[in-house]
């Protein structure tokens, strides 16, 4: 069993040696192809679904990277669409230029559909069962599709402008960060062949964090500089963020109430587990 730092470690090295590449006379499809996954990022959700596997079976710990690297790849893309001029429209991700800025629009969205396709690659050649990767397929499509994150930013760009009930929020921000932050527990869950309800119970768990993880997000556009964020801030003023539902003090208050009841919801997980899920929510959310 390893700590958060050493789980990261081990992750940023399987990363290094497994970087998507492909033969070809394209002068810079390899470079744009790994540029966003090379060049940083807190890596939060492969952390999560790795401390399932480390906590509640480590032997798998090593086979489970490829999955955690398939995570960060959909996510990865997700973050290179976003950022494209159509949708945020912003030049800097992870303290670097974005795609579309470095290269040109297409490699961006090319880019990011590889991603996304090369995810769903890397987990059906996992060494891991047939049964067990048929679901993790299953449920990252689910969440990180239309059930999930592609319709968050549908109604996040739709509704620009236009100002939604705090309900209509809450259900934009599950789907566009919640849903794929709780399944990166879940599929943990999933490697580990646990049991109905306690997959059912890490993935309620996964959405709270989820949420607090998005108005962190959201308070992090409204108070950090451009810098020191890695990419553009006070880019959110047309959008339906938690600060400007709740104003900057109402979002903080609302993190601050959020990181207590994920403190007791660990409770309802497995004693190792918890410990490391709460390190994991000390070192990720400040309480400012
Ligand atoms: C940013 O995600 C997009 C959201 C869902 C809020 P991260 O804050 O995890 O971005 P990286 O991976 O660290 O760059
Ligand atoms: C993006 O949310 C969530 C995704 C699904 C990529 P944001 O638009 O708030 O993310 P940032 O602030 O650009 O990282
Ligand atoms: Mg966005
Ligand atoms: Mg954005
Ligand atoms: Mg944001």
């Amino acid at each position: 069993m390893r700590d958060q730092k050493d789980l990261l470690l081990a992750f940023e090295d399987f990363l290094k040696q497994h970087l998507p590449k492909v033969e070809s006379f394209h002068p810079h499809f390899n470079t744009a192809l790994s540029e966003m996954l090379r060049v940083g990022g807190k890596r939060f959700r492969p952390l999560l679904l790795l401390c399932v596997v480390d906590r509640l079976k480590p032997l798998l710990t090593k086979n489970a990277m490829y999955i955690a690297l398939a995570l960060e790849m959909m996510h990865t893309y997700s973050l290179i669409h976003d950022d494209l001029p159509s949708m945020d429209n912003a030049d800097t991700r992870r303290g670097h230029p974005t795609l579309h800025v470095s290269y040109d629009e297409v490699t961006a969205v090319l880019v990011g559909d590889a991603l996304n396709t090369h995810a769903f690659y890397l987990i059906t050649n996992a060494p891991l069962s047939a049964d067990i990767k048929v679901e993790l397929t299953s449920i990252l499509s689910k969440d990180a599709g239309i059930y999930g994150m592609v319709l968050g930013q549908a109604c996040d760009c739709f509704f620009e402008n236009k100002k939604l009930s705090f309900d209509e929020l809450t259900f934009l921000h599950i789907h566009k960060t919640a849903k794929l932050i709780a399944t990166s527990l879940l599929m943990g869950g999933i490697i580990c062949e646990l049991d109905a309800k306690s997959k059912d119970i890490l993935y309620d768990f996964g959405l709270k964090l989820g949420l607090l993880f998005q108005i962190q997000d959201d308070i992090i556009d409204a108070t950090l500089s451009s810098q020191e964020a890695g990419k553009p801030t006070q880019n959110d003023t047309q959008k339906n963020s938690f600060v400007n539902l709740l104003g900057l003090k109402g979002a903080q208050e609302e993190k601050k109430k959020m990181i207590d009841e994920l403190h007791v919801a660990c409770s309802t997980l497995d004693e190792r587990l918890a410990l490391f899920l709460q390190e994991i929510i000390k070192k990720y959310f400040k309480k400012d």
